[in-house]
């Protein structure tokens, strides 16, 4: 199946269109020749993520927060009289890093659980045939007892702790999406997105690779969690479009829940030692500090229904994605 059987001269909306995967979500579906309405209010996001994108005739950015339902059901009204259909909506909007939720909790709650009802009730009343594709996270599987972790495990979650905003509230936009697709007949579809990195995303937030590429353009070691052995899967954004939209086109996705990511597992302590060399530093250079709570121990994508559903599977290396990711990032790689 390819991403342009479904889409084609859609329009889709995507909300956290400026933010890291929403702006790839964009480029790529733009690129596919479809009308892109993109939503965001730069909470997490930043402006410059889809600048240039501002010359194609097939875009447009919206500032709008989501939680807001009088303005978002105004302004799907807006788009909705204006092009005739909304084929398509992704929602990903959503504070995505732990420095990032734990900034705005009240925020992530309310975006992942409010805004997610207040899209499908428009939807159900306005346009019940467009398709609702929710990003979810492997967050909901909290620190799992099964390793690697299949749809139908159910999670080992602290319903509340420094994470809960967010893991918490992604499994009830999850419950909101089974409603309105069980329940009153409209199809959605939801993605378990596991880490994923690649340009543009806020070398701020605090994730593992941002940090490194922080600590590595300061030139400073390295910093790890805990004794580094706690392990983390890595896919490369591309390969994470590619499944996303896989996904949304596919005949078969209607009410479907399908884990993406890469398998490949490596330890934090392996991470920081491949960060380095990629860059041209010593393995060794790294620094060891207390692990937060809740951190998770392990985290690792079973994708064989991806494989089935999606005929989808990763394909760049994480040395080749960390290369294209810190060249970005004004590093000077090595092969
Ligand atoms: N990046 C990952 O590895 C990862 C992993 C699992 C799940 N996800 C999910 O994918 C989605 C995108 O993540 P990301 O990494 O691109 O994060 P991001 O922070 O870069 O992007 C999220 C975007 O949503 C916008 N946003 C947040 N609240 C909003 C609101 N109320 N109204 C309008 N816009 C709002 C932000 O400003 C930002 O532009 C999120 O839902 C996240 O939970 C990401």
């Amino acid at each position: 199946m390819q991403i342009e059987d479904f889409f084609t001269s859609k329009v889709v909306v995507i909300t956290g269109a400026s933010g890291f995967i929403g702006s790839h979500l964009s480029e790529r579906l733009l690129a596919a020749g479809n009308r892109v309405i993109g939503v965001d209010n730069f909470i997490t996001g930043n402006r410059k993520n889809t600048e240039h994108l501002a010359q194609n005739p097939h875009w447009e950015l919206f500032e709008q927060d989501i939680c807001d339902t009088q303005g978002l059901n105004a302004l799907l009204d807006k788009i909705l009289s204006k092009y005739d259909r909304i084929d398509m909506v992704l929602h990903f909007a959503s504070p995505a890093s732990p420095p990032g939720y734990q900034r705005h909790p009240r925020e992530t709650y309310l975006v992942n659980s409010l805004a997610t009802d207040s899209l499908l009730a428009w939807l159900r009343g306005h346009s019940p045939e467009s398709r609702f594709l929710f990003a979810g996270t492997s967050e909901a599987y909290g620190n799992p007892q099964v390793h690697p972790q299949p749809e139908t495990y159910w999670g080992n979650v602290n319903p509340n702790g420094p994470r809960s905003c967010y893991d918490e509230a992604k499994r009830l936009g999850e419950t909101i999406c089974g409603v309105y697709d069980r329940d009153f007949g409209l199809d959605t579809r939801i993605v378990r997105i596991f880490n994923t990195y690649g340009p543009r995303m806020d070398l701020a937030d605090g994730r593992i690779l941002p940090q490194f590429i922080q600590e590595i353009r300061r030139g400073q070691p390295l910093t790890v969690y805990g004794d580094g052995s706690q392990t983390r899967s890595y896919c490369f954004i591309d390969d994470l479009v590619e499944a996303v939209l896989r996904l949304a086109a596919s005949p078969d996705g209607a009410g479907q829940t399908v884990n993406c990511g890469n398998p490949g597992e490596y330890t934090v302590l392996q991470t920081a030692q491949i960060c380095n060399q990629v860059a041209g530093r010593a393995a060794e250079m790294i620094e060891f500090r207390p692990l937060p709570t809740d951190d998770p121990l392990r985290r690792r994508p079973d994708i064989t229904k991806a494989r089935q559903l999606l005929s989808w599977e990763p394909k760049v290396a994480f040395a080749d994605g960390l290369r294209v990711m810190m060249t970005h990032y004004g590093i000077d790689v090595k092969n």
